[in-house]
């Protein structure tokens, strides 16, 4: 595991949207493992940017995001699907069949899930999973405590990250209680993982995770340490704790 502090937070995010660009540039039919977040808007709009200017053919380019909330219509502001259509597929020009959310609605979730972690298994490894952190280490919104061998599935989302998300939303009532997210075996599954973690939030989280030598269930983003090329990538504040 390779922590990189790249100083300011516009370089760190131009480090990872760079590295997103060359894959779907040079590597045209792309799969990608994404994740949605504050952390990621930055990132999102130089990828963007990068895709256009050098006119990167994307029609062969596939996504699987991370999570979506549960029961959240997908035309709501706040679904993550929103979040994606807006900072990402429509000024790329992705298709619907281009990229997939987990199913988050009521009927045969079960049977739905298992149909993305079985679509993932069939295409992939991804070749990169791009991902954010929580403050108490979740990735994707496994929680601390899922099992490393978690699949795609709904969970319940803790006190700490209903906070954390509240600032998206009008009322913190209003933050869905409830997530579909890819599971951890799910996210080991590719080839390349790049962690993007910004911000003073961040510090004690990444702190803890470089000063572990062991994986702890507790700590769901040192399930990681079992990967062979995973990069955190951090801005001066997220690595501030760093000793
Ligand atoms: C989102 C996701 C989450 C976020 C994490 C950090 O798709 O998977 O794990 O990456 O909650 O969120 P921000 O970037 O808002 O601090």
């Amino acid at each position: 595991m390779k922590f990189m502090n790249l100083g300011h937070r516009d370089h760190a995010s131009r480090y990872v949207a760079t590295e997103m660009f060359k894959e779907i540039h040079f590597n045209q039919c792309t799969l990608l493992g994404l994740a949605t977040g504050g952390t990621m808007e930055e990132m999102y709009k130089e990828l963007v940017y990068l895709l256009k200017v050098n006119r990167t053919d994307i029609s062969c380019l596939e996504t699987f995001n991370l999570d979506e909330y549960f029961n959240l219509d997908s035309n709501d502001p706040n679904s993550y699907m929103s979040y994606m259509k807006k900072h990402f597929f429509e000024p790329v020009g992705m298709n619907d069949s281009q990229f997939h959310l987990p199913d988050n609605d009521l009927t045969d979730v079960e049977e739905d899930n298992l149909r993305y972690d079985q679509a993932i298994r069939e295409k992939g490894p991804l070749h990169i999973q791009l991902l954010g952190i929580g403050v108490n280490g979740h990735i994707g919104f496994n929680e601390p405590g899922t099992p490393f061998d978690s699949k795609t599935r709904v969970v319940e989302l803790t006190e700490e990250t209903i906070e954390a998300n509240a600032r998206f939303f009008k009322d913190k009532e209003d933050v869905p209680a409830k997530a579909v997210s890819m599971g951890i075996e799910t996210i080991l599954y590719s080839n390349r993982i790049i962690m993007l973690a910004l911000g003073e939030k961040k510090a004690p989280i990444m702190a803890k995770l470089h000063q572990m030598t062991e994986p702890d269930i507790m700590i769901p983003a040192s399930s990681l340490f079992s990967h062979s090329d995973v990069e955190i990538v951090m801005d001066d504040e997220a690595a501030s704790l760093i000793e």
